[in-house]
């Protein structure tokens, strides 16, 4: 029976991904409830605003880490439990049962668990977002971008049919929890990194 094993990678990915770094780490640093700052998202980009550009390389480094570890433990079972890790983790940042299920937008979770599966195409995701940041300076651009380049390329180097149908799932998540940024893009509002809202 392979089921246990599905759900059991499922289940501590979940609970992995669900560790809401960005308020714990601002907490941490007295900085009080991310929440209440700027975009209110709990993401690196977010903690960025507060000034302190270091918690925000914590927080990306920890988000994207949680993302990859679930996926590289569980890919220890083999590579169908690294897919299940993957999305797990992904929901688990997105949806954490410990903030009501209202998490982050994935970026880094996301950017994490492809460079696990793939350092190849996490390396053209990872590109796709800084050279997106570099010329036009956003960072919820940047993640749209990298977001849409990341099936593609994983297409174009493994013609592997699961992935692309995973990292298309990833993809659609993380560009969903970016309505409100993808509505101020539209309008011209969106700020640029580091400012504050
Ligand atoms: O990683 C999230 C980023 O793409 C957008 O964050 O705070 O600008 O909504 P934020």
């Amino acid at each position: 029976h392979v089921a246990p094993f599905y759900l059991l990678a499922f289940a501590g990915s979940y609970l992995l991904g669900s560790v809401p770094f960005g308020l714990v780490i601002t907490r941490l640093f007295g900085l009080g409830d991310i929440r209440q700052i700027g975009s209110g998202n709990i993401g690196a980009t977010n903690v960025l605003r507060t000034g302190r550009k270091g918690l925000a390389f914590l927080t990306l480094i920890c988000d994207s880490g949680k993302g990859a570890a679930a996926v590289l433990i569980a890919g220890l079972w083999g590579p169908d439990l690294a897919l299940i890790a993957a999305l797990g983790s992904v929901l688990g940042h997105l949806f954490p049962v410990w903030l009501k299920f209202k998490g982050g937008k994935g970026v880094a979770t996301t950017l994490g668990v492809v460079i696990s599966l793939s350092w190849m195409v996490g390396l053209v995701a990872c590109l796709t977002w800084l050279l997106t940041a570099l010329t036009l300076r956003m960072s919820s651009l940047s993640a749209l971008m990298a977001m849409l380049a990341t099936p593609i390329a994983v297409w174009f180097i493994h013609h592997d049919l699961q992935m692309v149908e995973l990292t298309a799932l990833l993809a659609i998540l993380v560009w969903v929890r970016h309505h409100e940024n993808i509505k101020r893009l539209i309008k011209g509002e969106e700020p640029k990194i580091g400012q504050k809202k």
